[in-house]
């Protein structure tokens, strides 16, 4: 089944305001230009940068998201928040965060269930440490972090969330997964959304690819048919390679 590719620019600690206003002015410009049949795009700039972004023919999404509305927690943001500035997507569970900032299985899934309360779509990212493939157990790891974040969880729509695959050794690297290694991931992982959502709900939810994807590789992964689109980190700082990323999946036949 043909769904509509996903293509989400994860900034991380890049871009403040000022720099951010000027990307997506021009971003919304060039994408006047297009217009996009294929795609649903996404910008996801920090905390900060959100309010100055123009989404115009794309959609904001923030980093990260705290689970409860409000309270005395310093330093956090709630969904309720996010949902005023206009965000749509969050992405949760990042392995960065799971690394440097005590994300937890747990975690994620407090913080898929308030994003959906909220009606704003989850980017829960899973994905294998180098040892794990190593040790040929990257399929159970990606099932063990996806039925954490799903516990407990219901969507009414199959665009409500999508899951991206971010193998950490890809992350960053330069060491981009061959398209094979992620299409066989993809579908380890939507027979886990099928028997999570049911067959009709769980074979239409987005399953993304991120880890050093390029303007030049991303065309080999997306020929696969179950990666629905990226996620993509230091390449979506750079206008130019970003759009042509874009393009490359816009011309595709389908
Ligand atoms: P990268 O990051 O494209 O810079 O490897 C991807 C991500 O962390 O989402």
């Amino acid at each position: 089944m043909k769904l509509k590719y996903i293509i989400a620019g994860n900034w991380k600690l890049n871009k403040g305001p000022a720099e951010a206003k000027a990307f997506s002015g021009e971003l919304s410009k060039r994408l006047a230009k297009t217009s996009l049949k294929n795609t649903d795009i996404i910008i996801a700039p920090p905390f900060v940068s959100l309010p100055a972004l123009m989404a115009n023919g794309f959609s904001i999404g923030a980093q990260d998201v705290y689970w409860e509305d409000k309270g005395a927690f310093t330093g956090e943001v709630s969904a309720a928040m996010l949902k005023e500035l206009g965000v749509e997507y969050c992405i949760v569970g990042h392995s960065e965060r799971r690394q440097f900032f005590n994300e937890t299985d747990r975690t994620v899934n407090l913080k898929v269930s308030a994003l959906l309360k909220k009606n704003i779509r989850p980017i829960i990212c899973i994905g294998e440490r180098l040892e794990d493939r190593k040790a040929g157990v990257m399929y159970n790891v990606a099932r063990f972090q996806l039925a954490a974040a799903l516990f407990d969880v219901e969507i009414k729509d199959p665009v409500d969330i999508a899951v991206a695959y971010e193998p950490v050794w890809a992350i960053g690297t330069g060491n981009v997964a061959t398209p094979q290694q992620a299409e066989d991931m993809h579908e380890v992982i939507r027979q886990s959304l099928e028997k999570h959502f049911g067959i009709d709900t769980g074979s239409r939810i987005r399953i993304l690819y991120g880890g050093s994807v390029n303007e030049e590789n991303i065309e080999g992964l997306i020929d696969k048919d179950q990666i629905n689109g990226a996620l993509i980190g230091g390449v979506s700082l750079d206008l130019d390679k970003f759009l042509s990323i874009i393009n490359h999946i816009e011309k595709r036949e389908r």
